[in-house]
């Protein structure tokens, strides 16, 4: 005996199948009634058989359990035969049902006009998913995403291993991926006038090959594994498509905030966009520590908005360090801090804690690097001051230079 299976039916079963494999929610039934319920006030929206912008790109997702591409195959029916012979909208018609439903107030056509890209889908198992997840947390260029596009970012993403000595990157060339560390450390070698030059590392976290996605140019330095490592690649079509738009809405957020940092101004407007572009947005709970006194450093703040309080373990008179905590400074909105422990690659030099609720743009130690240069000499003269005022507050010297002195 023969069972014929419905048209669609295949199609709308893979279609929850993905959702449940993407958000696992604890109970499918409840999960699928949701999910059902969607499609169908998505197709009421639609209309019957209406043509909707949303449409291209969701017939363009399929899901064949295994990493791919995500393009219309050359099974599928074209439009118009899809509408007249299925009610069901193919699989992932759900991430724009939520996007819809849910986020209708942030969804603009113009600027989801490119939407109707192929979305590009690895499937990864839950321990694969836990990895990728602790690995992007810190991540600054995700910090703005919304949880759509942070979702499509990770949806995307793909497990790369590399060995020792392998070339992740090789400046010159074009940019294929966008890396996130999950572990591993990398050299950063930057060629000028026939010379190469280590100008700095990755260590075990972080993420490179952003800029050539970004601003379309060849690669700006070579990327060389120095460790066993583990890395996660992000295409650049996906990269330049979510993380370019956000940048777009980034520039509009910040760009007269950044324009009116004291430290920023002696940049270029097109530096300070630059910086615009890299930057991540923390925020920070009243009394929440911020940087610990002692710990390895890797980024730099400025505040965007509330108060922060910087704060020192004291010394006793034999110099050895008191457990008691005094407060240096406070730093308000457009001033910064972590950066001396980055210009003098020493461990962090004190503490910084939220007062209130706090805003704080940050910025990774290889951007600083780059993009910060030209400020470079106010900072290292602030070192001076902060010296002087460890003698007014201690009443002993200390070099914070060299701290171990
Ligand atoms: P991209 O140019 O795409 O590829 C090389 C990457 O190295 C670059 O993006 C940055 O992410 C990273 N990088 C780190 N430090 C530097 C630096 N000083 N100059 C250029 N690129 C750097
Ligand atoms: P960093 O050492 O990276 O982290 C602690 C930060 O506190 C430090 O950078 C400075 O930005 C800031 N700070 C403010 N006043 C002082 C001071 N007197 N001595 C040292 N750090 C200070």
């Amino acid at each position: 005996m023969s069972i014929e299976i419905p048209p669609g039916l295949t199609d709308l079963l893979q279609g929850y199948t993905v959702e449940v494999l993407r958000q696992r929610p604890p109970d499918l039934l409840e999960f699928a009634v949701q999910y059902f319920t969607r499609l169908k006030e998505k197709r009421l929206q639609d209309g019957a058989g209406a043509a909707s912008p949303l449409r291209p790109a969701t017939r363009a997702v399929n899901f064949d359990g295994e990493p791919m591409q995500t393009e219309p195959n050359g099974d599928e029916e074209d439009e118009d035969e899809e509408d007249d012979d299925s009610d069901f909208e193919p699989p992932v018609i759900n991430r724009y049902n939520r996007r819809v439903s849910v986020c209708a107030e942030a969804f603009n056509p113009d600027e989801e006009e490119d939407d109707t890209e192929p979305r590009v889908v690895h499937p990864k198992t839950d321990e694969q998913r836990c990895r990728l997840q602790e690995a992007c947390k810190d991540i600054l260029l995700f910090k703005n995403l919304d949880q759509e596009q942070l979702s499509q970012v990770l949806d995307a993403m793909f497990e790369r291993r590399v060995d020792p000595q392998e070339h992740v990157i090789d400046q010159g060339d074009d940019g294929d991926n966008f890396y996130v560390i999950e572990r591993g450390e990398y050299d950063i070698f930057v060629g000028r006038d026939g010379q190469s030059r280590c100008v700095g590392k990755y260590d075990n976290h972080g993420s490179f090959g952003e800029l050539a996605l970004m601003y379309n140019t060849p690669r700006a330095a070579t990327i060389v594994a120095t460790t066993d490592g583990a890395l996660w690649g992000l295409d650049r079509v996906t990269f330049r498509r979510i993380i370019l738009k956000n940048n777009a809405r980034k520039r509009k957020t910040f760009e007269l905030f950044v324009e009116s940092v004291p430290i920023l101004k002696s940049l270029e407007p097109s530096e300070r966009m630059k910086i615009v572009d890299v930057i991540g947005e923390k925020v920070y709970k009243d009394g929440e520590r911020i940087i610990a006194q002692g710990d390895k450093a890797d980024c730099f703040f400025i505040v965007e908005s509330g108060e922060v309080k910087i704060m020192m373990k004291s010394k006793t008179k034999t110099g050895q360090e008191n457990n008691q905590e005094v407060e240096l400074t406070r730093c308000k909105s457009g001033q910064y801090f972590g950066e001396l422990a980055l210009v003098t690659n020493k461990p962090r030099a004190a503490s910084a804690y939220a007062v209130g609720d706090v805003k704080c743009l940050v910025m990774d130690v290889q951007a600083f690097e780059r993009l910060l240069g030209p400020c470079m000499d106010i900072m290292k003269r602030n070192i001076t001051h902060y010296e002087e005022q460890l003698v007014a507050l201690f009443g002993s010297s200390m070099d914070l230079r060299d701290p171990g002195k």
